[in-house]
């Protein structure tokens, strides 16, 4: 049985397809503060999946899970992941993002569980001294919710050494897409990502899609971006459970695509996607946006073999099927 916490938001209920599609027995735990009971509800479909509600800050619903189900590993992904939120409310990151994954950690080691993966990020890097960013560069994260995901990475480095608590963190970069059956897709209130955004936009009473900043030193001045798509993403996952299942040491990897894609690169592939015109307001810099980022992902090319397959293009066609079937289901709701 895989532990999944956080299985009901964008990633972790892609990545619990990802498994139950293998024919692996799932426990999602979530507390459903951003993630959906409606996602829950629709993997079941799909597999073998208990459902636990309840919260990492508390240790006991945590340990409960541990109690009631025979787990072989975890993948974790509950977390809060907004940038600036975490810039005016630190407090919500640190206490949730760290905390949590204390409580969870230590249930792990009351019941003898020692291996995790970790969904860590590219802002734990911060800044980027060069791209594209391979795994040796630097990590100084310019805003608490990389903080806490670094400090994560650094328990989990303490808890391997003291513990043997082995873990993979992988470091995403900008996750895109949805299942190629449209089955899940991403489903964020409010929406903060880039295509998202621009896609929700060309529905009935979808606000103006803003452009943040067009004076960087970019090739066509908007932010460099590597979109990674999400089935892809979830691949990585269970080829990093497999490393762990096979004795693999703590280790991390990016995942992304070794290349990058501009904001106005994004939008243009939106509109030909899906054949409209898209209003545009130009806007000033989001604060907190470096220029450009980009993965190296050979580490996780070499060690886990694995490869990324899906094109950008394709990530848009899947988030556009998805996010029609969801604003049929809000207007319906
Ligand atoms: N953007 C817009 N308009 C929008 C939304 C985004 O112009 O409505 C721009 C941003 O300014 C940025 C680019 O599109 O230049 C990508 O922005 P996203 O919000 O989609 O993604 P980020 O690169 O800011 O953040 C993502 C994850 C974070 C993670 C970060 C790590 O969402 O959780 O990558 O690099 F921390």
């Amino acid at each position: 049985m895989i532990l999944v916490t956080g299985g009901a938001g964008y990633i972790g209920s892609h990545c619990v397809l990802a498994l139950l599609d293998k024919g692996l027995e799932v426990v999602i735990f979530d507390n459903l503060s951003t993630g959906h009971i409606e996602t829950v509800e629709k993997l079941k479909q799909y597999g073998n999946v208990h459902f636990q509600q309840g919260d990492l800050q508390n240790l006991s619903d945590i340990q409960s899970v541990f109690k009631a189900y025979s787990i072989d590993a975890v993948i974790h992904f509950a977390a809060f992941s907004q940038v600036g939120e975490s810039v005016i409310n630190p407090q919500k990151y640190y206490l949730n993002n760290v905390g949590g994954t204390m409580n969870l950690l230590s249930a792990m080691l009351l019941y003898n569980v020692n291996k995790i993966v970790f969904s860590s990020t590219a802002a734990t890097y911060g800044e980027p001294e060069y791209i594209p960013i391979d795994e040796t560069h630097p990590q100084n994260p310019i805003n608490p919710y990389g903080q806490s995901k670094l400090m994560i990475e650094k328990i989990m480095d303490d808890y391997d050494k003291a513990y043997g608590l082995r873990s993979v963190r992988l470091r995403y970069f900008n996750v895109a897409g949805a299942d190629s059956q449209n089955r899940v897709g991403e489903w964020h209130e409010p929406e903060t990502h880039l295509i998202p955004n621009i896609l929700k936009s060309t529905f009935s009473g979808g606000k103006t899609f803003k452009m943040f900043g067009t004076d960087y030193n970019t090739k066509d001045g908007t932010c460099v971006r590597d979109y990674i798509n999400i089935e892809d993403l979830a691949q990585a996952h269970l080829l990093a459970l497999e490393y762990l299942n096979n004795g693999g040491e703590t280790n991390y990897f990016n995942l992304g695509t070794n290349d990058g894609n501009t904001v106005k690169e994004v939008f243009a592939a939106c509109e030909k996607i899906t054949g409209k015109n898209i209003p545009v307001d130009i806007c000033p810099r989001r604060a907190g946006d470096p220029a450009s980022l980009v993965a190296d992902n050979n580490k996780a090319k070499s060690t886990l073999n694995w490869t990324p397959k899906n094109s950008l293009e394709y990530s848009i066609e899947k988030a556009y099927e998805w996010e029609n079937k969801l604003q049929g289901a809000l207007i319906n709701a």
